[in-house]
């Protein structure tokens, strides 16, 4: 493109091919034949980028051929044999919010930046926090890059409360600061630690139950103990849908302990907020009000582009008075302090990631919502149900959520001793999950359970049929079978 085509002459000609782009990318996940992902190793895909580009300026043309070759080999994450990852699928009026983002191109720290975003963030968290049971006068909230940063900003506002002076003097204000997770929630917590000055020994993990989900009576002695050794208690995080294996950590007895020990009680409820819309699925997470924050990801169960994360806050003004930086250049408070929001957060100029979110609620609704999770559920069931009558397959932790964790023993193998099969199972497990990769037929993930690999199927597409699931255990057999 050159200096003298203008901006909307080099988009008349881009958009159009663009959207028949799209159009047949998104036609061609509905064809059985098309491959989760082409897979090529990075030489490979290397040579298939090309990625020339430097001094010289290029054609549209060899732009849209890069668009094509970039939609080819990225992984079709809305494919419904996609398992691999906490999201899936595909929102339209989601994909619309993306592109208009794209389009108006604001930062969302003033409303004089971004009047529109401002309004419809705002609206989107009061709705957030109705969903999560916060009552009228309670409740605030951002959105962030994703669930790392909420739960840091969660950790960042326990900080403030037990050791207000930790803004201006950062660590010399603290006193061994401890928190409190379940084994198996989300790494995003230990770095927190690491990076609010507590150092990641400072996440105490508790012990989980045979489902996944956090013991309140290991919580309760933990607590006790670290009193006991002068360690300063500063949060509990409950998580609403675990990473592997998707469990939800009882929110009302974890409750009735923080109160006890008055401490910080934080729901991650990244991956299973969605949970919130659903009359079946809701008491998953019963006692989350009592919370005195949340992180929520759109951008998994619901199946939100990526990224759409919030953080919420039961008091109003928690994340000002520990975020707040009260730049003069920046905030000029002339529609009302209020209504920037940028010293609520943790960044400077941030995108508008409200719009998809937005335009995917108008288009769904509640019930849309409702309808998305409870099937991600029944998917998870049916698929229990598939393992139990195979031989050969096993689960490893009861399915809680609409994560299923498992491990499959070829059938010369299954007089092995204990230790020799969980070995096997082990190897069979990372053997297939590549060859399911590079065949390109599946995406699935594992995750050591047990001391095994194990396989984590997650549900998250509701276009994922009965086939595609029997499919895949099919596939699991036929690798399998052969492995040496
Ligand atoms: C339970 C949980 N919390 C937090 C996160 C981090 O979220 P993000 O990837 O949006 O940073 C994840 C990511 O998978 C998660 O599973």
């Amino acid at each position: 493109m050159t200096g003298k085509t203008s901006p909307e002459s080099e988009l008349a000609r881009l958009l159009p091919p663009t959207v028949r782009l799209a159009l047949e990318y998104f036609a061609a996940l509905e064809d059985p034949a098309t491959p989760v992902v082409e897979y090529l190793p990075p030489p490979a895909l290397q040579e298939a980028l090309g990625l020339s580009f430097g001094s010289e300026a290029q054609s549209i043309d060899a732009i849209l051929a890069a668009a094509k070759t970039t939609l080819r080999y990225s992984v079709r994450t809305g494919h419904p044999r996609f398992f691999n990852q906490l999201y899936g699928g595909v929102d339209p009026a989601g994909i619309l919010g993306e592109w208009i983002t794209a389009l108006v191109n604001t930062s969302m720290y003033t409303f004089e930046a971004a009047p529109v975003g401002t309004l419809v963030e705002t609206a989107l968290i009061e709705r957030m926090n109705r969903c999560v049971g916060y009552t009228a006068g309670e409740g605030e909230g951002i959105f962030t890059p994703g669930g790392t940063i909420s739960n840091l900003m969660a950790l960042l506002a326990a900080r403030h409360r037990v050791f207000p002076d930790a803004k201006r003097l950062g660590i010399h204000a603290l006193e061994q600061p401890v928190v409190f997770l379940s084994a198996e929630a989300h790494y995003s917590t230990p770095r927190a630690a690491s990076v609010a000055g507590f150092g990641t020994d400072a996440a105490i993990p508790i012990a989980t139950d045979p489902v996944g989900r956090m013991i309140p009576s290991a919580l309760d002695q933990a607590i006790t103990a670290a009193k006991r050794n002068g360690q300063t208690p500063v949060m509990i995080v409950a998580t609403s849908g675990t990473t592997v294996p998707g469990a939800f950590d009882p929110i009302d007895p974890i409750a009735d302990i923080a109160e006890r020990h008055d401490l910080w009680l934080h729901v991650d409820a990244s991956f299973g907020g969605g949970v919130l819309f659903s009359d079946r699925h809701r008491h998953l997470m019963a006692g989350v009000e009592r919370a005195e924050s949340v992180t929520w990801n759109p951008h998994k169960m619901m199946g939100l582009p990526l990224a759409c994360s919030a953080i919420l806050m039961r008091v109003p003004g928690t994340l000002e008075a520990t975020n707040g930086m009260h730049a003069e250049y920046l905030f000029h408070g002339a529609e009302g302090p209020t209504c920037d929001l940028g010293d609520l957060s943790l960044q400077c100029g941030r995108r508008v990631d409200a719009f998809k979110l937005w335009f995917s609620w108008m288009a769904l609704g509640d019930m849309g919502y409702a309808r998305r999770v409870d099937r991600l559920f029944d998917l998870a069931h049916t698929f229990q149900g598939m393992l139990d009558e195979r031989p050969g397959f096993h689960i490893i932790r009861e399915p809680e959520g609409t994560n299923v964790c498992f491990r499959y023993l070829p059938s010369a193998d299954r007089s092995l001793a204990e230790e020799a099969r969980l070995r096997r199972e082990s190897d069979v497990t990372l053997a297939v999950r590549r060859r399911l990769l590079t065949s390109g037929r599946f995406m699935i993930n594992y995750a050591t359970l047990d001391g095994a690999a194990t396989f984590r199927i997650v549900m998250s597409n509701p276009r994922t049929t009965d086939v595609d699931l029997g499919g895949l255990l099919d596939a699991i057999e036929e690798f399998a079978e052969v492995l040496p």
